[in-house]
C-alpha cells in the first residue's frame, strides 16, 4: 500500500474536504462506484444533482446510457471502476474550474494507487485535459491510446455528449469495445509461457 494510503483514509479525506468552493454547494461528496480490484477505470468530469443525491457517480441519464452500452459490450459491473475529476457538484452543473480540478486530483490519484488499473479511460474533455493532453479537443484526441507510467489512456466522449448528439453514439461504442480488446491483449500478454 502506497505510503500508508487506505480506502478508509481516502473516503475521510474527501467526505471532509474543503480545498476548494465546491464543498460549500454539495450535499454530500461522490468517491466512486464499482470495483475497488478492477483493471479498467472510467473518470468522468463531475457529479450531477442525482450523484450529489446519491453519493454515486454516474447515476442520472449519462450514467444510465453508459450501463447500457458497457451492457450491450458484456463488460461485467465486477470489472470496472467509475470516479470522476471532482468529487463535489459543481453549481448548475457547469464544468469544474481548472482551478477546482487542480484540488481534486490528489484524490483521483489516490484511487489509481489503490486500483492500479492497467486502462484508464477518460469520459469527455475535463478527464482527458486533466489526466492526458492540457488543451486538446475531445473529437481529435478520442480513441487514441497514450500509455503513462505504464498504464493504458484512452478518451472518448462524455455519455452526455450522445443524448445532445446521437450521431456520437457509434464512436463511443468503437471507443468501449477497444477499450474490452485492449484489457483483453493486455491479459494475454500476462499470461506465462509454458
Ligand atoms: N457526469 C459526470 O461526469 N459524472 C457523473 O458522475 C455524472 C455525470
Amino acid at each position: 500500500m502506497d505510503n500508508g494510503l487506505t480506502w478508509e483514509k481516502l473516503e475521510r479525506a474527501v467526505a471532509g474536504c474543503r480545498n476548494c468552493p465546491l464543498c460549500r454547494g454539495r450535499l454530500q461528496t461522490v468517491l466512486g462506484r464499482g470495483s475497488r480490484t478492477a483493471s479498467l477505470m472510467f473518470v468522468g468530469e463531475g457529479p450531477g444533482r442525482q450523484e450529489d443525491e446519491q453519493g454515486l457517480p454516474f447515476v442520472g441519464a449519462a450514467g444510465r446510457l453508459l450501463d447500457l452500452a458497457l451492457e450491450s459490450l458484456s463488460f461485467d459491473r465486477n470489472d470496472y471502476y467509475i470516479a470522476n475529476v471532482v468529487k463535489c457538484r459543481p453549481p448548475a452543473n457547469r464544468t469544474p474550474e481548472p482551478s477546482e480540478a487542480e484540488a481534486c486530483l490528489g484524490f483521483l490519484r489516490a484511487q489509481f494507487s489503490l486500483i492500479r488499473p492497467s486502462v484508464i479511460v477518460c469520459l469527455g474533455s475535463v478527464a482527458h485535459t486533466n489526466l492526458v493532453a492540457p488543451g486538446e479537443g475531445i473529437t481529435k484526441a478520442r480513441g487514441k491510446w497514450v500509455q503513462k507510467k505504464g498504464v493504458w489512456f484512452m478518451s472518448t466522449f462524455h455519455p452526455a455528449a450522445l443524448l445532445r448528439d446521437e450521431s456520437k453514439k457509434i464512436l463511443f461504442w468503437q471507443d468501449l469495445k477497444a477499450a474490452k480488446e485492449k484489457l483483453l491483449e493486455l491479459k494475454k500478454e500476462m499470461k506465462p509461457a509454458l
